[in-house]
């Protein structure tokens, strides 16, 4: 069964390996367009502010925005939410509905909210709750679109056109969906989107971003240098530099904007639908192993990413069996999101998360399966 191949099933934590043409474009930006954006007016600064425009606008046609400068680059996506909720405009009493399912990244501003500004949070685990929870002083709804946990996927258009319905700002957690299912912030009413670049995405670690609608203001939680507005004292209100205080992450952005291209070249829909299959023929293979739980979603559809566990075994054992004996890749135990272990009943022993990528083949999950039955047969 040793096979010398790693298999990599993690694509959730971060998609591994990138398209050729991203390494390419972060050489190119530490080499040849090492220049300090709208820093300076010379050839190098000005070359590097175009590239990044460019990236702004691949962006925004890939999600639908109108004006590209609308979107704020950031380190990542829990960076993103951070602004985007910790920036809201809110008093005391207000309330903020959200789901079972998110990650920390959105809990944890949250319960800073509720904690500092006495916030509260109301919570939902299936779309049909969510109009009885607005009352008049619900402000927001945030949503990831896709569980890291279990791959649930949350009904966008709905949700937007509720929030509409209700004048709620309609926050977006696409750290697991953007680069895997189509989003179009018009149609689904979207009014801040965060995104994470180095997941389905294809770009490197340290850069994500956020889409804020023009007629929301947030405050800005970092302050700084933005090579603008020099003489004015605090923050520039206009965006991106609201939310774009100090020197960006230049590598990182172009590598974005060559995953980009990539997604573009394959096209979106072909990639969904590659691990879509991939992940159909991992859960029907999984069905015929013993003692092997498969957690399920609410929606119809799943993202790529399975959660599963075999009975009454840590899942933490059976993801260092899975690396040392069999080159396979996973994240086991706890996915940042503590609400939905406990949803799923995982809060003893987590759970072995298996979260396929574009590079991952028939052939991958054929071995998954078979390297699932032999641990079966074996514990
Ligand atoms: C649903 C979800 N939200 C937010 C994040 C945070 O992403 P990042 O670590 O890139 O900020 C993740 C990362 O795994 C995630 O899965």
């Amino acid at each position: 069964m040793i096979n010398k191949k790693d298999y990599y099933f993690d694509n959730s934590a971060t998609s591994h390996p990138k398209p050729e043409k991203v390494y390419e474009a972060v050489e190119n930006a530490i080499k040849n367009l090492n220049g300090n954006p709208g820093r300076a007016g010379h050839r190098k600064a000005v070359e590097i502010s175009r590239e990044i425009y460019n990236v702004r606008c691949k962006l925004a046609n890939f999600f639908n925005i109108e004006n590209p400068l609308q979107i704020a680059f950031t380190a990542n996506a829990t960076e993103s939410l951070n602004f985007a909720i910790k920036g809201l405009d809110l008093n005391p009493g207000d309330k903020i509905i959200t789901s079972h399912l998110e990650h920390n990244s959105v809990l944890r501003p949250l319960y800073y909210l509720r904690d500092s500004k006495n916030i509260s949070i109301d919570f939902f685990d299936d779309f049909s709750q969510i109009e009885n929870l607005i009352t008049e002083r619900t402000k927001a709804i945030v949503v990831n679109h896709i569980s890291n946990v279990n791959g649930n996927i949350q009904d966008l258009e709905k949700i937007g056109f509720l929030a509409k319905k209700h004048n709620l700002i309609f926050i977006v957690d696409a750290s697991q969906s953007a680069g895997f299912y189509p989003i179009d912030i018009q149609a689904m009413n979207i009014d801040i989107l965060c995104f994470t670049g180095h997941k389905s995405l294809f770009g490197i670690q340290g850069i994500g971003g956020i889409y804020v609608n023009e007629n929301i203001h947030l405050t800005p939680i970092l302050e700084g240098g933005t090579g603008s507005y020099s003489k004015m004292e605090r923050q520039p209100k206009v965006m991106p530099e609201l939310l774009e205080a100090g020197t960006l992450n230049t590598p990182g952005i172009l590598s974005l904007g060559a995953g980009i291209d990539f997604i573009n070249e394959i096209g979106l829909e072909r990639i969904k639908i590659h691990e879509e299959f991939l992940t159909d023929k991992f859960i029907n293979g999984c069905k015929n192993i013993p003692n092997l739980i498969v957690y399920p979603t609410l929606s119809e559809k799943r993202g790529p990413v399975v959660s599963v566990n075999f009975k009454n075994v840590p899942s933490s054992d059976i993801g260092a069996i899975l690396d040392e004996e069999f080159n396979i890749m996973i994240r086991a135990s706890f996915h940042c999101a503590p609400l939905a272990h406990d949803f799923l009943n995982t809060s003893e022993y987590g759970t072995i998360r298996f979260s396929f990528g574009f590079f991952n083949t028939e052939e991958d999950i054929d071995y998954a399966i078979n390297a699932l039955k032999i641990i079966s047969e074996n514990i």
